[in-house]
C-alpha cells in the first residue's frame, strides 16, 4: 500500500507580533478525513496558527504545503478556493445579513450558482434549527444558532479541510452537544478538520490525533486517546 500523503503539512512554523514570538516553529501534519484536534491554553497560539493555515497572517519563517503544493504565498480566498476553510474564533458572521445570505457569503469562490442552492438545502437539513431562521437577521441568533451559521458557511465552500476556532465557547452544554455532533457528522462525509479547543476532553475525544500547544511550541502530539488518558495532558488540561 501507498503511505498516504498528508493533507496540510506544516513545518517550522513561526509568527510573530513585533517582537513577540507567538509561534516558535511548529510542526503538524493531517491526513485527509482526518480530525485533529489542537489543544493549549489562553495564548498559547492556537488562533495565530489557524489564521496562519488561512492565509490572514504573515509567517516569519516555516513551510506549509497543502495537497503536495506550497502554501506560503497563496493569498487567502485562493486557499478558500482551494479548499480550506476557517470558521472564526467569534464566529465572524454578519450579523446584518439574514442566515441565508450569510450562507451565500460562503460560496463566493464558486460560481456554480444552481449548485449553490442545493447546498444551501443541504446545510438546512444539517441544521433544522437554521432552516426555520433562514430569514433572520444572523445578529438576532443565539450564541449557538450563530456558531451553526459560521460552520454552516464555511461548508458552503465544500472545504477539504474545514478549521474550526474554539466551537464550544460561551455555549451552553447541550448546544456545545449538537455542535460536535455535527463536527463528527461533518467528518464522517470525508472533510478532514483541524478543530482547536481549549475544551481539551471533548475536542480530544471526538478527534483522532491531537497536539498540545503550550507558548508557541507542541509540547505533546498523539493518538487522541493516548493524550486524553497521558498525566501531562490529565494535569494541564482536564484538572486531574
Ligand atoms: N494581533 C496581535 N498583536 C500582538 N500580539 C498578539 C496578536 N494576536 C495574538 N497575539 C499574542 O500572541 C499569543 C497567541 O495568541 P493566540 O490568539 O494565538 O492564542 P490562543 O491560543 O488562540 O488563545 P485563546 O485560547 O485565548 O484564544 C498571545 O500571547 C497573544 O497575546
Ligand atoms: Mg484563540
Amino acid at each position: 500500500m501507498k503511505p498516504q500523503l498528508p493533507l496540510l503539512e506544516v513545518n517550522d512554523l513561526k509568527v510573530s507580533y513585533g517582537g513577540i514570538h507567538a509561534l516558535k516553529g511548529i510542526d503538524l501534519h493531517i491526513a485527509p478525513g482526518e480530525l485533529v484536534a489542537l489543544i493549549g491554553s489562553n495564548g498559547a497560539g492556537k488562533t495565530t496558527t489557524l489564521k496562519a493555515l488561512a492565509g490572514l497572517l504573515h509567517c516569519t519563517a516555516g513551510k506549509m504545503h497543502y495537497d503536495g503544493s506550497p502554501l506560503h504565498h497563496v493569498p487567502s480566498h485562493q486557499r478558500v478556493s482551494a479548499g480550506l476553510a476557517l470558521v472564526p474564533e467569534g464566529r465572524g458572521i454578519f450579523a446584518r445579513l439574514s442566515v441565508a445570505e450569510n450562507l451565500q457569503m460562503g460560496a463566493y469562490t464558486r460560481s456554480d450558482d444552481g449548485q449553490i442552492s442545493a447546498d444551501l438545502e443541504r446545510m438546512y437539513a444539517l441544521f433544522p434549527r437554521l432552516a426555520e431562521r433562514r430569514a433572520q437577521l444572523a445578529g438576532t441568533l443565539s450564541g449557538g444558532e450563530q456558531q451553526m451559521v459560521a460552520i454552516a458557511r464555511a461548508l458552503m465552500s465544500h472545504p477539504q479541510l474545514l478549521m474550526l476556532d474554539e466551537p464550544s465557547m460561551g455555549l451552553a452544554p447541550m448546544m456545545v452537544a449538537k455542535i460536535f455532533e455535527t463536527i463528527r457528522e461533518v467528518s464522517a462525509q470525508g472533510v478532514s478538520i483541524l478543530l482547536v479547543e481549549q475544551n481539551a476532553k471533548l475536542a480530544l475525544e471526538a478527534a483522532q490525533r491531537g497536539y498540545v500547544l503550550e507558548s508557541g511550541a507542541i509540547t505533546l502530539s498523539g493518538e487522541a486517546s493516548e493524550l486524553l488518558g497521558s498525566d501531562a495532558v490529565q494535569r494541564a488540561y482536564l484538572g486531574a
